[in-house]
């Protein structure tokens, strides 16, 4: 059992709507219940529905992130794209960049670098995701992606408080199947490894559930979870956190 501080992140994808706000009153009251224990909450709906998870979460300590950004801090002629800037103004605490699902459409490592100075910049917190393929895995080429990732995507930041690092392979997002806890404390061991001074907190994201929650609580470098489909049903991500602390 782990009393730490961790940090549950529900990235909804593209999923949502106005109606799923009604989900929502159970984790409120959840997170102001004792059972809460160290569990800190953060919502990354779509853009579509921050101000309205904003309205809704005024009273309690859940935070709410984007799932991506422009890389520009100035407003401009982008068509269909939303800057930190105006995340924050509705209401955003943090953002999430370099998801793979992002990477897999022509993200590269340096406009990754560019979105999060500019979310620094805004004053949001950054979930700065990392993670290798399949065939990298197959390849062995795991860490030194990572450290391309790292190295790239943070090149030029000089304070890395405000950045959580979430290591997503991405042969477990979305599969159902997550790395063995050897090897994942070990990557979890090697990310922190990059890092002198103050360590980045690092998460772990990929097909995390109320099923294998038990077994991924037991890997101790791991400080918090970033759950994609189970964070679409409440009471799942609810049980996810009550297991970590049961
Ligand atoms: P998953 O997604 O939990 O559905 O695997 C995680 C993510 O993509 O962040």
């Amino acid at each position: 059992m782990t009393n730490k501080y961790m940090y549950f992140v529900a990235n909804w994808k593209m999923y949502g709507n106005l109606s799923s706000l009604n989900t929502l009153d159970k984790v409120i009251k959840f997170s102001k219940s004792k059972e809460i224990k160290g569990g800190r909450l953060i919502y990354c709906p779509p853009d579509t529905l921050i101000s309205s998870f904003a309205t809704k979460f005024e009273n309690c300590q859940i935070g709410i992130g984007g799932q991506n950004c422009h890389e520009s801090k100035d407003y401009g002629a982008h068509t269909g794209y939303v800057n930190c800037r105006m995340l924050k103004n509705i209401g955003a605490h943090f953002v999430i960049i370099g998801h793979s699902e992002n990477r897999e459409k022509g993200e590269n490592d340096k406009l990754i670098n560019l979105k999060i100075k500019s979310a620094l910049e805004a004053k949001l917190k950054v979930i700065f995701c990392i993670g290798e393929t399949l065939s990298e895995k197959r390849k062995k080429k795991t860490y030194s992606i990572l450290s391309k990732q790292i190295k790239i995507g943070l090149n030029n930041i000089k304070n890395k408080s405000n950045i959580f690092l979430a290591y997503e392979p991405v042969w477990a997002i979305g599969s159902g199947i997550i790395p063995k806890s050897n090897d994942l404390l070990k990557t979890v061991e090697f990310i922190k490894s990059k890092f002198i001074g103050k360590i980045p907190k690092v998460l772990y994201g990929g097909s995390v559930n109320p099923q294998n929650i038990n077994n991924l609580k037991k890997i101790n470098n791991i400080d918090g979870f970033l759950i994609g489909g189970a964070s679409q049903n409440t009471n799942k991500f609810i049980d996810i956190v009550k297991k970590t602390y049961s």
